[in-house]
């Protein structure tokens, strides 16, 4: 949630207040309380206007990732949270688009962060700059050359670990894009004093430490070093290694950085041989000895490191002797050899010592600045950093020359902070036109002038005595100091002539107190003198300069015979004065941007806040005054766009939204809220809030307005809300049921085409199959052709070759015999012939047994062919007759006894010869029709069973029995109604007609009739009655029928066996229903 609120003030969800100038009542306690409030929150940083107030955390809070970055890149100023970025970013923003050269001021006791700022300021325009490769060199370059500077130049005191001793401005240079080009480092005042002495708990400077820790023992070796602190007179031993600080690594680190930075092998070389010399001096000891002339003279212990030393310098070693044991003073063309005592040679001994490392360290600035100046001629914008040491009071008079200057350094800093802060402000209301009022505030150019003035300023007075011939002591230059600075405002001294502070006990005598802008510091006058003379034998100096090393030998120029210059050098207070003069006038040029740093307490610990401290702070530093400068005339101003964008809720007119111009809105709204008319005053660009309680009245109505305006956000959100949801709900549902449908469709669809593609398969299946079924018979047709025709091929080819085929002989030779065999047979049989007659039995034996049935069927077709011809030899007569036998044969074969005698006997028919016998004119001539059978029969009586002869005649169409001797016909029967001939089976003549019942024949009864051609008789009956009536007649053969005689039916019984009357049956009448024939 946080990341997503979006900030367009610095007044948005504000811990106290972020901007000082908004504090009310302000007072030291509520800027304390204010600052407190905000570091307990995790907010280091306040503004005071555009200065940034920044107290360390001696943690380390993430609010410098890139994130952080990205959030202040490209942002107004107050519209986020105070942080340093923001002002990095205003200040780059300003020179890249505005073209103004910008310097960043940090300022701050010992450990207040300073060094910090100023890398994270570095850093942040690192990241925001131009990128490429070249672009990315220089930058590379620019942040490196903070840890060799840091190597060398800072040192563990008791109140920073890393503390900075030396004053550092860094001029980074940017071409028209705000690519950064290069840059010019500029140091001051180096603490060289540290390198042969460091207070109690202290340490040298880093480097020595390093290399000792670092440096490989080849390396060491080269140097003519050993890894041992406490070989070294010139490292404390108490504190040489810190917590935290991992001294061998570092040393790669700088190694590293030296390289990055463009150091050449053998330059870093050199500069390490200087330090191991320094290093090494400190080992070098003097005993005292008295010479004949009675003055004292000093001698070097211990050779062997002077040896090293000298070695490693490429110094000739009874030169560097000569310098520790003598000094030359040279007026006039004139030369003066004094033996230096001890203590002499001991202070010539360290002042080489200082010399040597402030000017290696200052060789090194120059050599950074040659590796990193830019490298065109063209423009350049340039942003100043200056990490300086900000004003340092220490108790109980411990304030010496160091302190001195760094408070007057301090108090040039607040002037010009005054001027361009108050010009600026000027020229702000001029460019706004509003009436410039005059602004109480504390102007510091007195104190300045005290310090600076080039004719009774103190510095003046410094070097005038240190010129001055005579005695020179630092007690002589307070007194002249008491002389000339006695009636100053804000110089303060026991001895002075005035009489103010001749009974201040607090003050000592040997002490004089500036009453600074931040505060009185007392300054411990002793060591002024010295440290101002900063005085280095010529011996050793021309020493130096024999050196065969080329680095020492260019450290020290002044040592060349040839340029022998009489002048005495600049004092160390001239100096410092010169650049920081030059400083100043740099620092005009450009449009300067505060960071004020505070210590939060003097434990180097988190979350510890020291109000006395911190309020110690907030004095020297000036803070209150910044602020009250500030204020002067109007505690807040902002562009009238934002300022209407921010309340124009509080006011109908404009809100929601304010059509005209906005410096007419924001009039409005004014007149509307009731400010009264002297709290703003209407600028071109701004409006201008003279009290800051006019400010947070406007904030508390916009705070209660807003409450109001998100209620109804709320509310209509709420609304807006449930009807979107309602509509995303119809919607959906609309989408939801269109999906489903489309769905169910598809699945329809889907089914129907899975059914379709099945029957189109099934369909498919059934025709392929179909015709698959068709090519198999085509196919199978095909092969049976082929299997046909191979075969019929294979048939043929046999059967012409078959002729040459061996195995077939045998069939051949069988074929052959068994048809020669057959035409023997056949040839033998046509000489055996039985005879023509039908009933020979007689056939040849069967020769073969294998012609058996040919042999059977041949005499069977013989038989028939043979009774064939003998049936050919017939005349149609004698067919008639043989019919009529073959029909009476059929008739009686087997079953009338009398058969057989027939046989032989040929059926005549016309026994009597009617048409010629006169006899039976009468007969003839009744009968028209031609007679078939003209025979005399015997008629049984029926009443005694004697026979009575009668003419039995049968016609075509009639059966006619007439009386034999007159011929007159008795009876007529039409054939068709004779119904059946009864006969016995035995060897007899006797036969029955029966007559159909009802018929005009039937009345006198059935015929018993008996003859010796009855065979005859019936056969010739039975075939006219077939073929006149087509119904074949019933001949029954019974032993025992009934005959119907008028009314009585009478048996006729056959019995065989009586011999009573010879060969001739009897028949006789047994009773009214039976009549016996006797068969013999
Ligand atoms: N913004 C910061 N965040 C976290 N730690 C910090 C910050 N600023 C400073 N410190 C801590 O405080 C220590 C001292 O800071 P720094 O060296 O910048 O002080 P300084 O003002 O330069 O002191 P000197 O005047 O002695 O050089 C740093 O080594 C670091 O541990
Ligand atoms: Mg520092």
């Amino acid at each position: 949630m946080a990341k997503m609120e979006v900030k367009t003030s610095l007044l948005d969800d504000m811990i106290g207040v972020g901007d000082m100038v908004l504090l009310e009542p302000l007072n030291e306690d509520s800027f304390i309380n204010n600052l407190k409030k905000r570091f307990d929150h995790n907010e280091v940083y306040t503004y005071i206007g555009s200065v940034v107030i920044s107290i360390n955390p001696y943690r380390s809070l993430p609010i410098y990732n890139p994130e952080k970055v990205e959030e202040y890149r490209n942002r107004n100023f107050y519209e986020l949270s105070p942080h340093i970025f923001a002002l990095a970013d205003e200040a780059y923003r300003s020179l890249r688009d505005q073209d103004k050269d910008q310097c960043i001021l940090i300022t701050g006791e010992s450990g207040a962060g300073k060094t910090e700022a100023s890398k994270l300021v570095m850093s942040y325009v690192a990241a925001v700059c131009g990128k490429g490769a070249e672009v990315n060199q220089v930058k590379e370059q620019l942040l490196q050359s903070n840890p060799v500077l840091e190597a060398f130049g800072n040192a563990k005191t008791v109140r920073n670990d890393n503390s900075s001793r030396f004053g550092k401005y860094m001029d980074i240079e940017f071409d028209f894009k705000g690519d950064p080009l290069g840059g010019v480092i500029s140091n001051y005042l180096l603490e060289k004093s540290r390198v042969v002495k460091q207070p109690r708990g202290e340490r040298n400077f880093h480097i020595f430490y390093q290399i000792l820790s670092g440096a490989s023992e080849e390396f060491l070796c080269k140097l003519k070093l050993e890894r041992d602190f406490s070989r070294y007179n010139y490292l404390g031993l108490d504190s040489a290694r810190v917590n935290g600080v991992d001294d061998a690594s570092n040393f790669r680190t700088v190694r590293n950085a030296m390289q990055i930075v463009g150091f050449m092998d053998h330059e870093t070389q050199s500069v390490f041989e200087v330090v191991a010399a320094v290093l090494k001096l400190g080992n070098i000891e003097f005993k005292p000895e008295s010479r004949a002339n009675g003055l004292d003279e000093s001698k070097i212990k211990d050779k062997n490191e002077l040896k090293e030393i000298c070695e490693l310098t490429g110094i000739d070693q009874s030169v560097l002797e000569r310098a520790f044991s003598f000094r030359t003073v040279e007026a006039k063309q004139e030369k003066v050899s004094t033996t230096l005592n001890v203590a002499q040679a001991y202070y010539a001994r360290d002042a080489l010592a200082k010399n040597l490392y402030s000017r290696l360290f200052s060789w090194l600035v120059t050599r950074i600045n040659e590796s990193i100046k830019a490298q065109t001629k063209v423009r350049k914008k340039v942003m100043g950093v200056l990490d300086i040491y900000g004003f340092e009071i220490f108790e109980n008079a411990d304030n010496s020359f160091e302190q001195f200057i760094i408070n007057y350094c301090n108090e040039k800093l607040q002037q010009i902070f005054i001027e361009l802060t108050l010009k600026e402000e000027q020229e702000e209301y001029i460019r706004e036109g509003i009436e410039w009022t005059h602004i109480e505030y504390f102007n510091n150019a007195i104190i300045c002038d005290l310090i600076e003035n080039n004719q009774t300023g103190i510095l003046a007075m410094l070097d005038e005595e240190c010129l001055r011939p005579g005695t020179v002591t630092d007690d002589t230059f307070l007194e002249k100091l008491n002389q000339v600075c006695a009636t100053h405002q804000h110089f303060e001294s026991r001895m002075s002539k005035c009489s103010r502070f001749l009974n201040d006990t607090s003050l000592p005598h040997s002490c004089f107190r500036i009453q600074h802008y931040a505060g009185k510091v007392m300054y411990q006058v002793e060591g002024f003198v010295d440290k101002n003379n900063d005085l280095l034998y010529r011996d050793l100096s021309q020493a130096m300069w024999k050196a065969n090393h080329s680095l020492i030998k260019a450290l020290f120029p002044e040592g060349n015979p040839a340029k022998i210059n009489l002048k005495r050098p600049p004092t160390a207070g001239s100096q410092f004065k010169a650049s920081v003069a030059t400083l100043m006038k740099n620092l005009q040029t450009k449009n300067p941007n505060y960071i004020r740093c505070i210590k939060p307490n003097d434990k180097k610990a988190a979350h510890i806040f020291n109000e006395a401290l911190v309020c110690h702070q907030i004095r020297y530093l000036g803070l209150l005054e910044n602020v009250r400068v500030r204020r002067a005339g109007y505690a807040f101003r902002q562009p009238y766009e934002p300022c209407l964008e921010r309340y124009k809720m509080l006011c109908k007119q404009t809100w929601p939204h304010w059509r005209g111009p906005a410096r007419a809105g924001v009039e409005v709204l004014f007149n509307e809220l009731g400010i009264p008319e002297d709290e703003f005053s209407f600028g071109r660009s701004k409006i201008f809030i003279r009290n800051p309680r006019t400010l947070f009245k406007l904030e508390d109505l916009r705070k209660q307005r807003l409450e109001d305006l998100a209620t109804l956000i709320e509310k209509i959100y709420r609304g807006w809300k449930c009807r979107t949801r309602f509509l995303l709900m119809k919607k959906c549902q609309i989408v939801i049921a269109s999906w489903y449908r489309r769905y169910a469709q598809q699945k329809k669809y889907q089914k129907i085409k899975s059914s379709a593609i099945t029957v189109q398969s099934y369909i498919r299946g059934w025709k392929a199959r179909k015709v698959l079924r068709e090519l198999k018979h085509l196919k199978r047709c095909n092969e049976a052709a082929t299997v046909i025709a191979a075969y019929w091929h294979g048939t043929q080819v046999r059967r012409e070759y078959r002729k040459f085929f061996r195995a077939n002989a045998g069939r051949k030779i069988y074929e052959f015999t068994l048809q020669r065999l057959m035409q023997k047979y056949f040839l033998e049989m046509k000489n055996k012939m039985p005879s023509l007659s039908p009933i020979d039995k007689n056939w040849p034996a069967r020769p073969y047994l294998f012609l058996d049935s040919t042999h059977k069927e041949l005499k069977r077709i013989f038989h028939l062919w043979r009774c064939k011809k003998y049936r050919d030899q017939f005349t149609d007569q004698q067919k008639l007759i043989y019919e009529e036998k073959l029909e009476a044969s059929e008739l009686f074969k087997d079953k009338k006894a009398l058969y057989p005698a027939s046989v032989g006997q040929p059926f005549q028919g016309a026994y009597l010869e009617i048409s010629e016998n006169p006899k039976y004119k009468k007969l003839k001539d009744a009968v028209d029709e031609k007679i078939i059978i003209a025979e005399v029969v015997n008629k049984i009586n029926r009443a005694n069973g004697k026979a009575a002869s009668r003419i039995f005649l049968l016609t075509k169409n009639n059966v006619l029995l007439a009386d034999q001797k007159s011929g007159t016909i008795k009876s007529e029967v039409p054939l068709g109604d004779v119904t059946k001939v009864s006969m016995s089976s035995q060897n007899d003549g006797f036969f029955a007609v029966h007559l159909k019942e009802g018929s005009e024949a039937a009345s006198k009864g059935d015929f018993l009739l008996s003859s010796d051609h009855l065979i005859e008789m019936a056969t010739k009956l039975y075939r006219t009655t077939l073929s006149q009536t087509k119904q074949k007649l019933n001949i029954e053969i019974s032993d025992e029928f009934l005959v119907q005689f008028k009314q009585d039916k009478v048996c006729v019984k056959f019995i065989q066996g009586s011999q009573k009357n010879g060969n001739i049956p009897t028949c006789k009448r047994k009773n009214n229903r039976l009549l016996e024939v006797a068969v013999p």
